[in-house]
């Protein structure tokens, strides 16, 4: 497994790979990764197959954090990082700096971003409002380094992976996404780095994610008709409020591949939510 910091490095990394038929399958990521990331790459091994090159990127993305969010605490284990890449059967780790990312940033000189403005709008976008232009514009560059023909994505982050399927689409980068299912702990949360922050009384609580799109399911599925939407967004909330250290940001019911809100849910339908516990935010989402 080769551990690449330079740019010009990986792109002749992956030079060399297209050069001998090789195809490149690439799992972006912030690190401290778990069980949820390396489902990420054995998806991408099963499509480059074995001779294929698989390329994990770990680098924790500032342009993607406000400046009031969790940038400077987010989790880092390199060293457990590289023996999850190495067991997994990664080929190369792209493993970048602040300043190889982006020059001149801490001079104030970076200024050309990659904005996708339709699709980023609600929900993550409404929440944070800067995130999604730091994730396309990071996830851009990442295709520079790395050529890729397939990159693999989370289903755990929905509207992100339709984000960038629409730049991908939009700016054609001549890549295949696949979004992976998500990966979950036995009792339903979805792994996620930021787990790691949870208490013991919060990560109990964490579970009310989960519990919410069971609910919603159970209930989508009893129903004739569907639902309308407004009606069964208030009863989850009322879930969400009764943990006593949860704060409910949002819950949206939308088409899976538009996005576009739904008024009434019907089987099918899209539910994704972003809950505070203490003070750290999860996410989720689920067809109905
Ligand atoms: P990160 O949160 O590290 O996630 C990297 C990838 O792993 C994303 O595609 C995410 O959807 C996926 N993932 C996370 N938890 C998962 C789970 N439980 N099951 C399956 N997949 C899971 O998402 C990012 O990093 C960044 O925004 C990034 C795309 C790397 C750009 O900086």
């Amino acid at each position: 497994m080769k551990i690449v910091e330079q740019i010009d490095a990986m792109q002749r990394v992956a030079q060399h790979a297209k050069k001998t038929d090789r195809q490149i399958g690439f799992v972006p990521t912030m690190g401290y990764l778990h069980a949820g990331h390396i489902s990420l790459v054995n998806e991408a091994r099963r499509r480059v197959g074995s001779t294929g090159l698989v390329v994990v990127s770990i680098y924790v993305n500032p342009t993607q954090f406000a400046p009031s969010e969790d940038l400077t605490k987010y989790p880092r284990n390199l060293v457990r990082d590289r023996r999850l890449c190495r067991n997994a059967g990664v080929d190369v780790i792209f493993l970048p700096s602040d300043a190889v990312m982006y020059p001149g940033r801490a001079e104030g000189l970076h200024s050309t971003w990659v904005l996708e403005d339709r699709l980023s709008q609600g929900m993550e976008g409404a929440s944070r409002a800067t995130h999604f232009r730091g994730v396309t514009t990071v996830v851009a560059k990442l295709f520079n380094c790395v050529l890729p023909d397939i990159a693999v994505f989370g289903a755990k982050d929905w509207q992100q992976a339709a984000v960038v399927k629409r730049m991908i689409t939009d700016l054609n980068f001549p890549i295949e996404l696949v979004v992976a299912p998500t990966h979950r702990e036995a009792d339903g949360l979805a792994m996620s780095s930021r787990n790691a922050y949870l208490s013991p009384a919060e990560r109990r609580q964490a579970t009310v994610l989960w519990r919410v799109l069971c609910e919603a399911q159970a209930l989508v599925r009893q129903s004739v008709n569907g639902l309308p939407a407004a009606s069964l967004k208030r009863t989850l909330a009322k879930r969400v409020a009764a943990e006593p250290d949860a704060r409910l940001d949002y819950i949206e019911v939308f088409d899976g591949a538009t996005l576009a809100p739904a008024r009434r849910v019907q089987q099918g339908a899209h539910m994704a939510l972003a809950v505070y516990l203490g003070k750290t935010r999860l996410i989720d989402n689920a067809a109905l």
